[in-house]
């Protein structure tokens, strides 16, 4: 069976866990600390601006909680998986929802801009980086987790808003042992507080905190796959021109620097196809289904077309090329 999608991990992953098994110290420690300053080194931020999470929903709470989001209106996307609205929940904010742009993943800016929310939850799906960088009026929170690497103009995603987060899962564009998440921010003042909500025990001051925290063992995983994430963007990058210059109908961005987490193809009956193609072993996935859009599908035209017109291919480093083919001609059987 070809898998849609996994994680790529080794020996390397393996001898940074045995070392901290071996060291005894297995919580939150100089593991965490080494990969959320090497997190900012890769998104140009200077040190002490990330604080790596349990996940990157809890990472979403996070920033809406150090923007004083409760009962604030938070602008997000319908389409969009369900974590960005258990985050809002959980600040007991309340959601504005907004369709995306025509043939697009990402929210419809105009709609964004118009919406008079004061804060907007952005994600950049399928690693297609939106340019927000001339939204002023609302507190903009990045939400990256499929977007790590991705730029736009000369800057990564996660640094133009507010704040930015990242998820670490285990099909995410690299993880930390299965979960994981990441905060970061300009702003050392909403990183410092965030930092601090974190660090939950033996607080004398009595405040509500909440253990979110990732693990060392998590953490020395996290470092090891950083470093390898320039050469997985590149593989990916190389699969998904393989899928384009085979034929097929993908969607991308038109201007700005994407990472390839999806190979997300145009097409008239989805859910039939991916039947045929899991016939043949091969798995694939419709991006957003109808029932997961966040409100009835017909109020928001552009999502539910989405939804009834897409289907991702496998995409991931260790797809092999001679896999890539066959999802090809089998795809094209089961289109015809
Ligand atoms: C766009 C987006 N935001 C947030 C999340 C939540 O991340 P996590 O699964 O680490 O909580 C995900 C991942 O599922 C995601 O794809």
């Amino acid at each position: 069976m070809i898998a849609h999608n996994k994680p790529t991990l080794g020996k390397q992953e393996q001898k940074a866990v045995s070392k901290v098994l071996e060291s005894g110290y297995i919580i939150q420690g100089l593991e965490v600390e080494k990969f959320e300053n090497e997190l900012c080194e890769f998104l140009g931020l200077p040190e002490r601006h990330a604080v790596a999470l349990s996940s990157g929903t809890s990472a979403l709470f996070m920033a809406l909680w150090v923007l004083d989001a409760k009962n604030k209106t938070i602008a997000m996307p319908v389409y969009v998986c369900s974590a960005l609205r258990n985050a809002v929940a959980m600040a007991q904010a309340k959601e504005v929802l907004i369709d995306n742009a025509m043939d697009s993943p990402n929210i419809c800016l105009k709609q964004l801009k118009k919406s008079h929310a004061d804060i907007a939850i952005v994600p950049h799906l399928f690693g297609l980086p939106n340019d927000i960088q001339d939204i002023v009026n609302i507190d903009v929170i990045e939400d990256c987790a499929q977007s790590l690497g991705a730029l736009v103009g000369n800057k990564k995603t996660g640094i133009i808003g507010k704040a930015g987060i990242f998820s670490f899962y285990a099909t995410k564009l690299m993880t930390s042992g299965g979960q994981g998440g990441m905060f970061v921010s300009k702003d050392k003042s909403l990183v410092d507080k965030v930092r601090d909500y974190r660090e939950f025990d033996c607080r004398r001051d009595k405040k509500n905190r909440f253990n979110f925290q990732m693990t060392d063992v998590q953490a020395s995983i996290g470092r090891v796959q950083l470093k390898q994430l320039p050469d997985f963007l590149e593989r990916r990058q190389e699969i998904f021109t393989m899928y384009k210059e085979l034929g097929l109908d993908l969607i991308e961005s038109k201007s700005n620097t994407s990472v390839y987490y999806r190979a997300v193809i145009r097409v008239n009956n989805p859910l039939e196809v991916k039947e045929k193609l899991l016939k043949q072993s091969i798995k694939t996935i419709i991006p957003i289904e109808e029932w997961e859009l966040l409100d009835n599908a017909p109020k928001y035209k552009n999502a539910y077309h989405l939804t009834q017109t897409t289907l991702s291919l496998p995409i991931y480093p260790s797809l092999a090329n001679k896999d890539i083919l066959n999802i090809f001609n089998q795809l094209n059987k089961a289109i015809k």
